[in-house]
């Protein structure tokens, strides 16, 4: 593809992750200079009276009520999958076989079974594809990476990552599509701990074992449905059983030696969406946390006697990557953000022909880390991981 050539695109879905992935191709031209422009050329949902109100609410060009007729039109160019779940591999392997460039949200499947026949079909057909885990594209953690690989803090330790929800506290909160795990898969487990994994493989490397146990607090909710963002109405009078994790804990040691601890939970209350990170080495320690997500803390052991300690850089100077193409330093910016960042990651990929990441190689190798993990708690074991 061309400079300034249109990459037109069909999203399937359009609620939580619809709105963010829809204003993310909306504001992407405004900031980077990408060699490709998006156009929100169709979006597809069900229900036909909600997904004409989200093509207008959002800016797209028309909608389909089946997403095989979105694969099956010649005017697409990228598919992008902000559906449940259980539907990413059923349409990400029919867009393949269409030869449509893929964007999914995570985790990648179900199991690693389904995951692998993704990998499989994107390889086959020789389309680009990503996952998204868009966390690795905040400039704070594109820079906690610089100065890993700039061997600034040496060799590492510890990685201790907790990732802290608390939206499904109540025990009112209806029984909704992450909690059944035949379209989920798993909880806490794969919603939030899958992008404190991928976080972790992408500062310092891969997993070489873990061992896990997990909980379900609460067994039995009303029956209902999401309704936007992590909202959802439920039913009283209809009570349905929860068969995911609400929390899961595990440890894991690094291919490079170093131990890892890690907490997803939805069950941590005041904590509404704290994804952090802390990492020890040799000469230092670097940590992040989502809710400050333009700060970047960093402690040094070879700074002066007397002025050790954790030291707080804001990571909106040119020098940060993606933060130069908004504000003056210290003008931040936020959450969906993150998402521009990773679609322009996404269309240069498909511009310059490489393939981008996180992508399905790195949704596999998530799922095997998540799957050995359950495994892990079943069996009260260590995993290995393949
Ligand atoms: N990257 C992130 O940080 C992040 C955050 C939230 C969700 N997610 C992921 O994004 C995906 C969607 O989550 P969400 O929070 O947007 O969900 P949501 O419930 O808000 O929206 C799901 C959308 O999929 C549609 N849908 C449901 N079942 C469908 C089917 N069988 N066929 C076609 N459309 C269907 C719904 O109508 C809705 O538009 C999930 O895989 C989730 O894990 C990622």
């Amino acid at each position: 593809m061309g400079v300034n050539q249109k990459v037109r695109i069909g999203m399937i879905g359009y609620q939580f992750m619809g709105k963010a992935h829809s204003h993310a191709y909306r504001d992407l031209s405004f900031y980077f200079e990408n060699p490709l422009k998006p156009e929100l050329t169709v979006i597809a949902g069900r229900n036909e009276e909600a997904v004409k109100e989200a093509q207008e609410k959002m800016g797209w060009k028309s909608y389909e009520t089946d997403w095989k007729k979105v694969i099956e039109r010649d005017d697409i160019d990228v598919i992008d999958i902000v559906t449940p779940n259980h539907t990413h591999a059923e349409i990400a392997i029919a867009a393949a076989k269409a030869g449509k460039h893929i964007i999914t949200e995570k985790p990648l499947a179900l199991t690693v079974e389904e995951a692998k026949e993704m990998l499989q079909a994107v390889e086959e057909n020789g389309v680009k594809h990503m996952i998204c885990h868009n966390y690795r594209f905040v400039p704070a953690v594109q820079y906690a990476k610089k100065l890993i690989e700039d061997n600034k803090i040496g060799r590492v330790y510890h990685y201790r990552a907790n990732y802290l929800q608390d939206f499904i506290m109540d025990p009112n909160f209806p029984l909704v599509w992450r909690l059944k795990k035949e379209v989920s898969g798993s909880g806490a487990l794969g919603d939030i701990g899958a992008h404190s994994i991928d976080l972790a493989r992408f500062l310092i490397g891969e997993f070489a074992e873990v061992t896990g146990t997990m909980e379900t607090f609460i067994k039995q909710r009303p029956v209902g449905e999401m309704t936007g963002g992590l909202n959802a109405k439920g039913d009283a009078n209809e009570m349905g059983e929860v068969t995911v994790d609400d929390a899961a804990l595990f440890i894991a040691r690094f291919e490079n030696g170093a131990l890892g601890t890690f907490e997803a939970t939805r069950f941590a209350g005041g904590n509404r969406n704290k994804n952090k990170f802390e990492i020890n080495g040799e000469k230092g320690s670097i940590r992040w946390d989502m809710e400050n997500m333009n700060n970047l803390e960093v402690y040094f052991a070879d700074d002066e006697e007397g002025t050790q300690g954790f030291r707080l850089i804001n990571c909106t100077e040119a020098v940060h990557p993606y933060a130069g193409a908004y504000w003056p330093p210290g003008h931040i910016i936020g959450y969906e953000h993150t998402f521009i960042h990773l679609i322009d990651e996404f269309f240069r990929g498909i511009a310059e022909d490489y393939q981008p990441a996180p992508n399905f190689d790195d949704g596999v190798k998530n799922q095997i880390i998540l799957e050995a993990i359950e495994k892990s708690s079943e069996n009260k074991s260590w995993v290995s991981i393949e």
